[in-house]
């Protein structure tokens, strides 16, 4: 079974408490306070050697970690030593690989909207990659190359016309999709290429369909799409085009009706689909996110205040919600928890975990089976290392809690905890309305 079938991290166990990478769960609480965004080493690096041996008998392929799942100094750290690239969105997302070290040949940068400052400093950080997304921004990143005398090697990002099973919102290979080329403009965006920015050039196509993708029917439609594209273009206009990015996408299990299959499964369906052609194999990168970070983490909250409204209906409260997880707002997403200081109880009953900010909506799992809650219990949210901590918001003005990573029942700070200092530190109160000096 792959790491992405299973919902809680591999090191988990139970013991007199929930345990996980040999940390007791509610030691960490009370060491680190909570909400606690808590990230398994082992499970991390586990999956991403899953990836390298599922992909391993296709030789020009090349990992690159999506880090809009999570960017922080530390996981960068580790997936660089796992050997993977970095797929990038934003100037913060360069910087934070940047700052930790990694060779930025191995960074791709993407985006629909890159700015005009953020593609001047991916040149100046000589990112191996641009994944242009439109005629503006090739525009742009000619002029901006050709001002500073270099060439960038690019990527066409293309919508291939895919649409698979998930959520609206998380949906990006369809036709009237706001990322990528529509196929009908390829050839124009080609043509301009050749005859006019000189300081662009063409390595392949870049496509990403989609997240919590369970379907690999979908992965093989697009593999068919990018080689049938690369090799018309080359035709066409006699160029040598020879990498095609995927994009990212796989599934993980938040609950057991999440089916999603082994990364196995996926390396096959996508190296068939290569090999059925006969022509060169082109370099193919592909950008998991979700399905490499997911997994290892978990959140800790404290159990709070309770109700049971008058048709019955049991809510508890925790100290966190929609601003450390936006996930079940935004996407209704569905989540899974243990009681870490109640495992052997056999005493159940159903209750909605509901989030602390002030909107109806801030629910985290409505209905779930739990051992009888009582304030002060720590309730653990399984699957939530992607996504979570990089959409966190400080909503109602509540500070963004700290991220542990645990391994070999050690456990090591990798974000700290907002202060209520950090909160304020942003404002600036005019001097004509200041109180104190
Ligand atoms: N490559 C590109 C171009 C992407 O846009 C994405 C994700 C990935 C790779 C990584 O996809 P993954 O392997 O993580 O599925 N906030 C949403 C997910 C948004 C995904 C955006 N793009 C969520 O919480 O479900």
């Amino acid at each position: 079974m792959s790491i992405n079938q299973g919902i809680k991290p591999i090191t988990t166990e139970e013991k007199e408490n929930l345990t996980i990478g040999g940390c007791d769960l509610k030691e960490l609480a009370k060491k680190y306070g909570t909400p606690l965004y808590v990230i398994d080493e082992q499970t991390l690096r586990t999956i991403c050697k899953e990836y390298k041996s599922a992909f391993s008998n296709y030789k020009n392929i090349k990992m690159m970690y999506a880090s809009k799942a999570l960017c922080t100094g530390a996981i960068t750290r580790i997936l660089d030593e796992e050997g993977f690239g970095f797929d990038t969105v934003s100037a913060g997302e360069i910087y934070t690989v940047y700052k930790a070290g990694v060779d930025m040949s191995h960074v791709l940068f993407n985006g629909n909207n890159k700015s005009a400052s953020e593609l001047e400093l991916a040149l100046n950080y000589k990112v191996g990659r641009f994944s242009v997304d439109n005629f503006h921004e090739a525009e742009m990143l000619n002029r901006i190359a050709a001002q500073k005398k270099v060439t960038a090697d690019i990527l066409l990002r293309i919508t291939p016309g895919i649409e698979c099973h998930t959520h609206n919102y998380i949906q990006t290979g369809q036709i009237d999709s706001k990322f990528g080329f529509d196929l009908s403009q390829i050839d124009d965006i080609i043509s301009l290429i050749i005859e006019r920015y000189k300081n662009l050039n063409i390595k392949g196509l870049h496509a990403h369909i989609g997240s919590q993708i369970f379907e690999l029917q979908s992965y093989h439609d697009e593999v068919d799409i990018l080689v049938r594209e690369i090799s018309r273009i080359n035709n066409k206009f006699g160029l040598k085009l020879n990498e095609m990015n995927i994009g990212g996408g796989l599934g993980v299990k938040y609950t057991n009706n999440d089916t999603p299959p082994s990364i196995e499964e996926l390396a096959k369906a996508v190296t068939d689909a290569m090999h059925k052609y006969s022509t060169e194999i082109p370099t193919i990168y592909i950008e998991p996110g979700r399905s490499i970070v997911s997994t290892a983490g978990v959140t800790l909250y404290t159990a709070g205040s309770s109700k049971t409204t008058s048709n019955g209906k049991k809510y508890v409260a925790v100290d966190g919600g929609m601003a450390d997880n936006p996930r079940p707002s935004m996407y209704q997403a569905e989540y899974t928890a243990q009681v870490v200081n109640k495992i052997n109880y056999t005493e159940k009953e159903t209750v909605t975990i509901a989030g602390r900010y002030c909107e109806s909506g801030d629910i985290l799992i409505s209905e779930i089976s739990l051992p009888k809650l009582e304030a002060g219990d720590i309730i653990c949210i399984f699957n939530t290392g992607a996504y979570n901590y990089s959409m966190a918001s400080n909503y109602n003005r509540v500070e963004k809690p700290a991220m542990v990573l645990v391994n070999n029942s050690h456990s090591d700070i990798i974000v700290y905890r907002e202060t209520l200092d950090n909160l304020i530190s942003h404002d600036n109160i005019p001097d004509r309305l200041r109180k104190y000096d």
